[in-house]
């Protein structure tokens, strides 16, 4: 995605990332987690919303959680003095002698990283957060190795942290549970005195017992839901970061039986006015979108208010078209909002088959960022 600086914006779309909601997630974290430290988790560019952007408004966190050593030393190069944990630890070897430099925490979740830990020279002791698969058996020592890790780590010198991630923490009653993984947890680690690190957005939201010494929200710092359910986290008054915005840059008379755009998906029920909108699947919004899913349109009702008109017909590589029926003023150069404060990003993947996560870190680098 790219950056603000120099960009000519002639194509209407942007998506515009208010530093301002940043904060006021930040903050309402904070809230809800009032004794533990934040590693504001800000892997796949910020969920899309760049990371520049995400240290201007993030930037009163406690550390930044991401993937991979380039965008460590970006974050480096922007000036961020805090911490930074690389998610997965180092992929090779190799890196640590970088992710030293850079002043990075590390996850160690195997075997393979520890070894390369221990025969690494450090000049100063890591913070590791070692990782235990505590049932969702993705990374992580498990809980009969875990101990035997933590005393060969900590023998080393290096700073020791618990950590571990929960498969289903904005379900019910699907395993393994919160309950489950956090005994599991809590058992391996007992007498083993160390700061503790296991919360998702889920378990910030739903599981108090859950929160630890560290949490790592990521989802809910950009306003959308864990559960790809936006009424979910209505009670949580975020605020959505990014707002997806274009025009229409056209609008087509058609009569009853008319059918609109690549495969007629959509038949016109009547005489009605459609808007093609500048937006498509090549800048990320996705193809697979309903007729009906939600579109908000600038100064369409007399009210001058804006109204949400819903998308007709399938979605194309540059374009979507809305069915404008209920927007009578809507005209040429009508600003639309395709998912931020009027249109929940988890609506629009509701009715998509997908997650406000997937959408969000699929905005296209052709779509300008412009930081507000
Ligand atoms: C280890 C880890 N912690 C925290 C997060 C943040 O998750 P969420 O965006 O659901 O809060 C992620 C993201 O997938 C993760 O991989």
């Amino acid at each position: 995605m790219g950056s603000s600086a120099n960009v000519v914006i002639n194509r209407p779309i942007s998506a515009s990332v208010h530093t301002e909601a940043f904060r006021h997630n930040l903050n309402r974290v904070r809230e809800l987690a009032p004794d533990s430290k934040i590693w504001s988790v800000i892997k796949s560019r910020a969920y899309g919303h760049s990371f520049e952007a995400a240290l201007q408004g993030l930037g009163s966190t406690d550390g930044f959680a991401l993937l991979n050593m380039q965008n460590a030393a970006r974050l480096r190069e922007s000036g961020w003095q805090g911490r930074i944990l690389l998610l997965e630890g180092v992929f090779h070897a190799n890196e640590l002698a970088l992710a030293e430099t850079l002043v990075c925490d590390l996850v160690v979740h195997c075997e393979a990283q520890a070894e390369w830990l221990e025969d690494y020279k450090a000049h100063k002791p890591f913070n590791v957060f070692l990782k235990m698969n505590t049932g969702m058996n993705r990374l992580g020592f498990k809980p009969s190795t875990y101990r035997t890790a933590f005393h060969r780590l900590h023998a080393a010198g290096h700073k020791m942290h618990h950590m571990t991630h929960f498969a289903n923490a904005d379900q019910i009653d699907l395993l393994p549970t919160v309950g489950s993984q956090l005994e599991i947890f809590n058992e391996a680690i007992e007498g083993l005195e160390a700061p503790t690190s296991s919360a998702n957005s889920a378990a910030i939201l739903w599981h108090r017992n859950a929160l630890g010494d560290w949490v790592r929200p990521g989802i809910i710092l950009y306003g959308a839901s864990p559960t790809g359910n936006y009424s979910d986290i209505a009670h949580a008054r975020l605020r959505a970061v990014m707002h997806l915005e274009s025009e229409i840059i056209d609008i087509q008379e058609l009569q009853k039986g008319d059918r609109i755009g690549y495969g007629g998906r959509y038949e016109a029920p009547e005489a009605m006015r459609v808007g093609v909108i500048a937006c498509g699947y090549a800048d990320g919004y996705p193809r697979h979108a309903k007729d009906g899913t939600p579109v908000w349109v600038s100064n369409a009702s007399s009210g001058g208010e804006g109204v949400i008109c819903p998308i007709a017909g399938r979605v194309s590589m540059d374009m979507l078209s809305i069915d404008l029926r209920g927007a009578p003023n809507a005209r040429i150069g009508s600003v639309v909002e395709l998912w931020g404060d009027h249109v929940s990003v988890d609506d629009v993947a509701q009715m998509s088959d997908t997650v406000g996560y997937e959408l969000l870190c699929a905005v296209a680098p052709r779509v300008p960022v412009i930081i507000k």
